[in-house]
């Protein structure tokens, strides 16, 4: 069934105030031929040529001749509320691994959504020479094949949100009554590669979640702000982690305060801030938040991105943005041993994207009170690395896969053997059913992994950024070009 489609697309260019001193090595989204930078990331945004203004790109997908409809209320699981209450949700970040498949899963949901990207996370990838696992589309591809296949629209808004003019524009223009934001610089190897880096990732973060309180507090107090954080802010404590404050009697007094937290890279501490902003602003302006701690994410498909191969999420396996479960399931397919830093003791909280999706729904179905600042371990079980490679390796021999691991020099500073004990049952409370990780998830994990087999590159899977080594200079990594 062939679809005719249009995309109304008007660009809107504004003049940023931030100037610009450099364009971002010299990338432009429509050239991706990127030479492999050792530069730091300038600021990552549409840049006018001549002007050196920024521009903001603000584009609908709109669809032309017969499509299929669906009516209002006849998504899957959908509840009475939702349909007479139809909320609309940007998603910043709606781009990237999480974002994709929730921007979706609120889509199919009824909820209106806008997704607010400026593409960053590709740049990363043609900078330092990685590439997912899966072909992913374009994000416009992918609003249109959603659109050709549901009826259903997402607005896209394409720019930087630490440039304020662009967010205030969007906001102005979508009005959300809830914004979750994933839009941040996510990986903790890529903040250790040098200082520039370091920077960059502390900059994008809390600049840009600055801007989205100072975009709530200015154009929609009432919004709600779902932010995602993440479990490594607390770091690992030798006694049980709760749900972002723990009640303490010190001196014949007691108080409850936020979890301490100890954070173990710059990355990590860039979350740790966010927190604290966010938690600030509750207080002084009235904010409604949700802080979602979330565990390392595994997994690709969701019911949504599975409709169709336009819609396929991203899946790294790389040493810099590859994430343990992910990692090790593609390492199996392509007869690479498991690779286990140190002693392989270091225990995480873990959850399947498709929780993900859900815990975010929830979030934004059950929202926080003006002022208040909730925080939410979002994760449904705990494993160390070693279990998660003796899984992996079990279910790798069921499919006949031979299936090795290597210790290899821990690159990060990390305990290797500790005590791992964290409360997640806020959400749970609220209604979140897991998808607990299963022998038939790791099944069909590694059988998408040796579909794809052929587009892994063996050089981009052992680490390569060491916290002890981080240095000043600009530091390219793996860019192993022959
Ligand atoms: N993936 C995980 O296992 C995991 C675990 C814990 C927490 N998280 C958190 O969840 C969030 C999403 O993670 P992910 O794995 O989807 O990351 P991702 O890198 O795949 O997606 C992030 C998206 O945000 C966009 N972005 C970054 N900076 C931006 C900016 N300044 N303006 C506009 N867009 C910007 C990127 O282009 C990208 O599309 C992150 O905040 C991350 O810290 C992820």
């Amino acid at each position: 069934m062939a679809h005719l489609l249009s995309v109304s697309c008007s660009l809107n260019i504004s003049a940023g105030s931030r100037s610009y001193s450099k364009p971002l090595n010299q990338c432009a989204i429509s050239s991706v031929s990127l030479p492999i930078s050792k530069t730091p990331l300038k600021r990552f945004t549409f840049e006018a040529k001549r002007s050196r203004k920024c521009r903001t790109i603000y584009m609908t997908a709109v669809s032309m001749g017969q499509e299929p409809r669906v009516q209002p209320g006849s998504g899957s699981n959908q509840t009475s509320s939702e349909a007479s209450v139809p909320k609309k949700v940007m998603v910043i970040g709606g781009d990237g691994y999480c974002g994709w498949a929730t921007s979706l899963h609120l889509s199919k949901k009824n909820y209106q959504v806008a997704v607010v990207d400026n593409l960053v996370r590709r740049h990363f990838d043609h900078q330092l020479g990685l590439d997912s696992l899966t072909p992913i589309s374009s994000i416009h591809n992918r609003i249109r094949r959603w659109k050709s296949l549901t009826g259903k629209d997402i607005e896209l808004y394409v720019g930087d949100i630490c440039d304020f003019e662009f967010l205030s524009e969007a906001f102005t223009s979508f009005k959300p009554d809830a914004v979750v934001h994933f839009g941040e610089q996510r990986s903790a190897p890529y903040s250790m590669i040098d200082r520039s880096r370091a920077v960059f990732t502390q900059q994008n973060n809390v600049i840009g979640t600055l801007n989205v309180l100072f975009a709530i507090k200015e154009f929609g107090e009432d919004c709600h702000l779902v932010k995602l954080g993440t479990m490594g802010e607390y770091g690992t404590p030798n006694i049980d982690i709760e749900e972002g404050f723990i009640t303490i009697t010190h001196n014949g007094r007691t108080d409850t305060l936020p979890y301490p937290k100890q954070a173990s890279s710059f990355y990590h501490l860039s979350k740790v801030h966010d927190s604290h902003n966010i938690a600030f602003t509750c207080k002084a302006w009235g904010i409604r938040a949700t802080d979602l701690n979330q565990g390392v994410v595994y997994g690709v498909r969701t019911d949504e991105t599975a409709m169709h191969e336009e819609l396929c999420n991203r899946l790294d396996y790389d040493g810099v943005f590859g994430t343990a479960l992910n990692r090790f399931c593609v390492q199996a397919a392509v007869d690479h041993p498991l690779t286990i830093y140190g002693k392989g003791g270091q225990t995480r909280g873990y959850l399947d994207i498709r929780d993900t999706v859900q815990c975010v729904e929830l979030a934004i179905a059950n929202p926080a009170q003006r002022g208040e600042f909730r925080v939410f371990n979002q994760f449904t079980e705990q494993f160390s690395v070693n279990e998660l490679a003796a899984l992996v390796t079990k279910a790798g021999q069921k499919l006949g896969l031979e299936v090795k691991t290597v210790s290899v020099p821990n690159p990060r500073v990390e305990a290797e053997e500790h005590y791992y004990n964290a409360k997640h049952t806020k959400l749970v409370e609220l209604g979140l059913e897991p998808h607990l990780l299963s022998d038939s998830l790791l099944d069909s994990l590694l059988n998408f992994a040796v579909q794809y087999k052929d587009r892994v590159d063996p050089k981009q899977i052992m680490p390569s950024v060491s916290w002890r080594k981080i240095g000043a200079k600009p530091k390219t990594v793996q860019a192993k070009v022959k």
